[in-house]
């Protein structure tokens, strides 16, 4: 396999480090203009950037032999994607690699706004003590509005978990909803929302998305938090909001006048006028297209980068996530003479709600799925558990049960019987050093519901 990267920004080392080492060929040029860029991208198979320049037509016909562009970020809003597509290149992106970056971020900024800490801190430091103007708001018993429930919104989502607040969602997707977001209509959505938070990329459709006729469809004043891309919101109309007391606070980490290199904000001559605003504002955070930039984002990126890349050429579907073999304990198994009996003391004594197989413990994974543990006897002469002889038998979660049974097949663990498959998942077994039989279990967990 000869497969020549241009890595045409910097990234974190292990990208390049992990790429060598599975055999690809690395290059790197940071500096030259896109056309010098152009008239070598014929000679490689993969591409690796960030934001340096748009991949638009003129350069995806250029790069004859291309493979796979790889954007070390969340979005691919600054590449021709229908035409690389259509030219069988694969295009790879990172959104699981700053997701809880942005989600983390954006809840900095709702509970910043709310508690006044830039604007209390700012006194402090130029000798005033102000509590009374500088009361906050409390999140509970609000209602968050996330609009674009993909990989942000979901995370943002997850980390309001703690919270006393009712979540909604909007999307032009059906059935994105989930336990952490309710999915609304548009409508209901305005009626109901006090703080809005903004995930969504920027299409034809959501450019200048936030302007006064949608502003002025909510019912209440709102907060509104935009970490997307600035130009889903009209910047002098939210100022207009802001002044008539529609939005009663801003948290802007992107802004609509931020060029593709991002950089150049401060040295246009003109300062547009709704900017100024925003600049002396006190219910306003400002944050330089930041929030998916963190020190573990930079290193989880790469990572993403890299286990995508090897995935394309490796077939490894999994690689992320090489050491979370299991993800918890699917079933405690056990013998008794007598299971009718022993379950009945169970729902006498221990309050157990039981079915056909047992009991059902129902918990709630780190991303907010529903995932369930199951609680059962077997009759005594049951050779379910065979060949081992103990009276019990483990059974644990995992993510991809052919590729754990591959991996233990490899290093010599004894494989019990076929995979099979059932309504509620797949199952599989094997031995441990001591006999004990464990089933693995890639569990569908609604199925029980
Ligand atoms: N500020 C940062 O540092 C930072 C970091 C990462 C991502 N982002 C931005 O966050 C945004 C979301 O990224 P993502 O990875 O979650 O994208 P995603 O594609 O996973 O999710 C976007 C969601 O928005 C929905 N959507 C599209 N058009 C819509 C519309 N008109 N109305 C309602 N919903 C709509 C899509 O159906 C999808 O569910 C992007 O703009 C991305 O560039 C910013």
């Amino acid at each position: 396999m000869d497969i020549k990267i241009l890595h045409i920004d910097s990234n974190h080392s292990l990208l390049w480090d992990q790429l060598q080492h599975s055999g690809f060929i690395n290059h790197s040029d940071f500096t030259s203009s896109k056309e010098e860029i152009e008239a070598k991208i014929q000679d490689y198979q993969g591409i690796v950037i960030r934001s340096r320049f748009k991949i638009d037509k003129e350069f995806l016909d250029k790069a004859t032999n291309l493979q796979f562009i790889a954007r070390v970020g969340a979005g691919l809003e600054s590449i021709d994607c229908d035409y690389a597509i259509s030219k069988n290149i694969t295009l790879i992106a990172a959104p699981e690699g700053n997701r809880n970056a942005v989600a983390e971020h954006t809840l900095g900024m709702i509970l910043s706004l709310f508690n006044k800490l830039n604007e209390a801190d700012g006194e402090i430091r130029s000798g005033h003590w102000n509590r009374e103007s500088n009361r906050g708001h409390e999140l509970d018993g609000k209602t968050i509005g996330i609009i674009g429930y993909g990989n942000m919104g979901k995370s943002f989502a997850n980390k309001l978990r703690g919270f006393d607040v009712e979540v909604l969602c909007y999307d032009i997707q059906d059935n994105v909803g989930d336990v952490n977001a309710k999915q609304v209509s548009l409508a209901k959505f305005q009626q109901k929302v006090d703080v809005v938070s903004l995930h969504i990329p920027w299409t034809p459709d959501t450019d200048k998305m936030v302007d006064s006729d949608f502003i002025n469809g909510f019912v209440k004043p709102f907060w509104i938090i935009n970490t997307s891309r600035g130009k889903n919101i009209v910047t002098a109309d939210l100022v207009a909001a802001m002044q008539s007391g529609k939005i009663l606070g801003a948290g802007l980490d992107v802004l609509e006048y931020e060029k593709l290199s991002f950089e150049t904000l401060f040295k246009d001559k003109h300062t547009p006028e709704a900017f100024q605003y925003l600049l002396k504002a006190r219910n306003v955070i400002l944050t330089p297209h930041i929030a998916g930039w963190t020190f573990e984002s930079h290193e989880r990126l790469a990572q993403v980068i890299v286990d995508k890349i090897k995935a394309k050429y490796f077939g490894q579907a999994k690689v992320a996530e090489p050491e979370k073999r299991v993800t918890g304990i699917g079933g405690f198994f056990f013998k008794s003479k007598n299971p009718k009996e022993l379950v009945a003391w169970y729902v006498k004594h221990l309050g157990l709600k039981t079915d056909d197989y047992g009991s059902t413990f129902w918990w709630k994974d780190k991303e907010g799925n529903d995932c369930s543990t199951q609680w059962s006897p077997f009759s005594d002469d049951t050779n379910y558990f065979a060949p081992s002889q103990k009276p019990f038998m483990q059974n644990f979660r995992v993510d991809d049960l052919e590729i754990l049974l591959q991996k233990l097949s490899d290093e010599g663990v004894t494989i019990v019987g076929d995979v099979q498959t059932y309504e509620y998942g797949k199952f599989g077994w094997v031995l441990d050093n001591e006999g004990n039989k464990i089933e693995l279990w890639e569990p569908i967990d609604k199925a029980f519901q």
